[in-house]
């Protein structure tokens, strides 16, 4: 049997973010151009398989018990696919490769994308097909073990590959969009520590939990703003949620010098609006451009050091945002 080609894309939360693990709503899009991809195989005969990451240049071979973090998370999300296609092992063995073009730890849901092309590879491999559903609740097992308590809003987006509006507990509803959108990310190099960024607002709320309820409430209300103002095409307004979104977010405790040291620069260069996006601590920021004014926004973020620039335009296609 040949070799079965999937992939899925990277994300970015618009606005919402830390608030969303608290009941408040959150807007989550795709960035389709970068993509994390997995080529799946049988093994060869007398193998029990494996997964190479072949970004980190690591083979982990099937059956041993891994401490390294990659090495259990890669075959849980194999594992997760299989059990899901296949019913209870034992499974044909399988070789997969695995590689991304997502800056890792950066925020943008690179490993919410890897699970999700490990199990579209799977299945297509089986020719067993995953409803978008399905993917998704496989795709939040996995971020179990990376965030120990996401949210879901990562592996929706990755899994519908359109923007959402995302509520925990309730689910994502598709967005509407009155006017094209030129997202431009800068990643600071900074690995992103979401699981801790996670964990010290975790920390504030039990010590203080009023004043952080009322942060996570103008948050949300922020969110509710940008929905309209998205739906009316109106990008001045939308860029001044972000700012909103970003003082709020500070107050949070979870940006850092770097990220708003390419934020200043995105506004200086023109960007209508601009924020930290995913867990903050490092990782990356998401500004939004005029449209003819999104190359001056990237070539700003270079100058201003960002190890990363991404380009992304959205735009309304039938019912989705992509
Ligand atoms: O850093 P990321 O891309 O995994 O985003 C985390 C977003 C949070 O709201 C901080 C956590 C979550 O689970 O939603």
């Amino acid at each position: 049997m040949g070799v079965t080609r999937a992939s899925a894309c990277a994300k970015a939360i618009l606005l919402g973010e830390h608030a969303v693990v608290y009941g408040q709503p959150a807007i989550a899009v795709p960035i389709v151009s970068r993509r994390a991809e997995a080529l799946v195989c049988d093994a060869a005969p007398g193998s029990a398989g494996a997964i190479v990451a072949s970004d980190l240049g690591v083979r982990y071979p099937r059956g041993r018990s891994y401490v390294d973090d990659h090495g259990q998370f890669l075959w849980a999300a194999a594992e997760g696919a299989l059990r899901a296609c296949l019913g209870e092992g034992p499974w044909p063995a399988l070789e997969i490769v695995v590689r991304s073009t997502i800056p890792i730890a950066s925020g943008m849901g690179s490993g919410a994308a890897v699970s999700a092309a490990i199990a579209r590879g799977i299945a297509a491999h089986f020719c067993v097909s995953l409803s978008r559903e399905r993917l998704s609740e496989l795709v939040y097992a996995t971020e179990c073990l990376l965030h120990g308590t996401p949210s879901g809003i990562d592996n929706t987006v990755v899994a519908f590959e359109s923007a959402v509006w995302f509520r925990r507990g309730q689910g994502a509803q598709p967005l509407a969009l009155g006017a094209p959108l030129a997202l431009v990310m800068g990643d600071t190099g900074i690995p992103s520590r979401t699981r801790e960024s996670v964990a010290l607002v975790r920390r504030r709320w039990q010590a203080q939990p009023a004043p952080l309820e009322a942060l996570f409430e103008a948050i949300g209300a922020t969110v509710c703003q940008a929905r309209a103002a998205l739906a009316a095409g109106d990008l001045p307004a939308l860029g001044r949620l972000l700012d909103r979104n970003q003082e709020l977010l500070q107050e949070l405790g979870v940006s850092d010098p770097a990220l708003e040291r390419l934020i200043a620069a995105a506004r200086r260069a023109g960007a209508l609006g601009a924020k930290l996006s995913g867990g903050g601590m490092g990782g990356c920021m998401v500004a939004l451009a005029t449209p003819a004014g999104a190359d001056g926004v990237l070539r700003a973020l270079r100058e201003a050091g960002a190890a990363d620039v991404i380009l992304a335009r959205l735009e309304q296609s039938g019912g989705a945002v992509v």
